[in-house]
């Protein structure tokens, strides 16, 4: 009866402005944790084991398309002319579903918190002899959702969308979370016999249940919790969602070993990567990109993006590592110190108010407080590279394109724009001078002149 792991073809309708978004851009391009709704959507296919993505677009909407290219390489894209409702957006990757054999699974471009193992759940449903299965929920408050009509014994008849319900059918608190998925001889056929007679107007993809079962094929429902079906129609579901995939990303760090003092202030992107034994203090924000391994402790108050920080190493408090940082294991960035495109070897240190940008900082080379590496010239960027055991005394501006030898010295307070050898101490700035005596007789001069001017 049922064919065991037929291939899967999982398509995405994406279409939709998202008008209550208020938005230039379309919805599914808006983020949580760091990524595109439409990019965790195909994401979490991948995972559940999609053979083939298609996803629909809208007209004149290139950057989804560039987007879901990039995010899902071999994801095909089909355009949907005008938007006539969920049945309309499907058939228009009909070039798809006729040149697959197995399954077919339909995940909203704007519902990112589903899970693969609720995937595998569906396709199980499907083992089990389903041609047709829905994902439901019970939400908390149903408005707006189509509801699932089912038999006493939990057999499924067919999906109400809200607008066409009787008020008992309203009654009704299982509803649809848009996820579909199909085993059917013939989709295609089921399909193209959608109508729009209802009162939207629209080619309603939930009439499939029907048809189906017209058919005398199975329909069957798989219950999820409602946290995994939120789809995002406005900026205040979008918050919400963040918050429930914050919570999630969180509970994973902590089951893979860190430790977070208030996980609540602590903020992960989609592909934060966090290693055990990592300790991080209070609010600290991870863009995308950022790579923790083990060991290492990150202060009160950082902020990362596109940064690695290897094993044992500390950052902050109040440090920012910017895009190509690569703190080495057992270095440390301390406080107000920022880091771009720039790699600190093993042990080496900047503890203090310094920027580091486009260098190499060689093992256990020590940057002094207020260093400043001027990469910038305003029109191209230069590179510094510091050896190893070097010792930059503070307040010093590297000029770049500069080397510091390895052991060499700078004297602090100076402005180092030749190379400087190996083992050698770089001092600019001028000679101290000492004037012995001189501040008493300053101190005399000048309280005499205020007694003048009391007189
Ligand atoms: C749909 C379901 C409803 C379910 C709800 C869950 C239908 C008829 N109804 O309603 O039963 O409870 O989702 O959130 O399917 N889209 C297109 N082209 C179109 C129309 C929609 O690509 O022509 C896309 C949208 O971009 C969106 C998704 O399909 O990602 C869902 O469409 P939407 O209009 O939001 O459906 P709902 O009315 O929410
Ligand atoms: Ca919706």
């Amino acid at each position: 009866m049922s064919n065991p792991n037929p291939s899967l073809l999982t398509i995405v309708p994406a279409a939709g402005k998202g008008t209550r978004m208020k938005s230039a851009l379309p919805k599914v391009l808006h983020q949580v944790a760091g990524l595109s709704l439409v990019g965790h959507v195909l994401g979490i296919a991948e995972a559940a084991g999609a053979d083939r993505l298609a996803v629909v677009i809208g007209p004149d909407m290139d950057n989804v398309r560039r987007e879901a290219e990039g995010r899902a390489r071999g994801a095909s894209v089909f355009v949907q002319s005008s938007q006539l409702g969920t049945a309309d957006a499907v058939l228009a990757a009909r070039e798809a579903i006729s040149a697959h054999k197995g399954d077919v699974i339909v995940l909203y471009g704007d519902t990112p918190l589903i899970t693969a193992p609720t995937i595998a759940r569906m396709r199980d449903a499907l083992d089990r002899g389903a041609h047709v299965a829905v994902l439901g929920f019970e939400p908390f408050d149903p408005t707006g959702y189509g509801r699932l009509l089912t038999t006493p014994a939990g057999e499924l008849l067919a999906i109400r969308e809200e607008k066409d319900a009787t008020p008992e059918e309203r009654a009704v608190e299982l509803c649809n979370s848009g996820v579909l998925a199909f085993r059917c001889p013939d989709l295609m056929g089921i399909l193209t016999r959608i109508g729009n007679a209802n009162a939207k107007g629209e080619y309603y993809l939930t009439d499939a249940v029907e048809i189906a079962r017209a058919d005398g094929l199975q329909a069957a429902v798989v219950v999820c919790s409602e946290d995994e079906v939120l789809g995002i129609n406005s900026r205040d579901q979008l918050a919400a969602a963040e918050a429930i995939y914050q919570e999630r990303a969180r509970d994973n760090a902590m089951a893979q070993g860190a430790t977070l003092i208030a996980p609540e202030t602590v903020w992960f992107s989609h592909d934060t990567r966090i290693g055990r034994d990592v300790v991080v203090e209070p609010n600290v924000f991870f863009g995308p990109g950022v790579t923790i391994e083990d060991n290492v402790t990150i202060h009160a108050n950082c902020h990362f993006l596109g940064a690695t920080v290897r094993k044992g190493a500390k950052v902050g408090p109040f440090a920012r590592l910017r895009p190509g940082a690569d703190i080495g294991p057992d270095a440390h960035i301390g406080n107000f110190v920022e880091v771009k495109a720039a790699v600190l070897e093993a042990g080496a240190k900047a503890n203090h108010l310094a920027y580091i940008g486009d260098a190499r900082v060689g093992a256990e080379a020590n940057i002094g407080a207020g260093t400043i590496f001027c990469n910038y010239n305003g029109f191209e960027k230069q590179h510094t590279d510091v050896g190893a055991k070097a010792f930059v005394g503070s307040n010093s501006s590297l000029v770049a394109p500069v080397r510091i030898g390895a052991g060499a010295f700078v004297g602090s307070g100076s402005v180092i724009n030749k190379d400087v050898p190996p083992g050698a101490l770089a001092l600019e700035r001028s000679e101290q001078k000492i004037f012995p005596g001189w501040a008493d007789k300053f101190r005399r001069l000048m309280s005499r002149k205020k007694a003048r001017a009391a007189e």
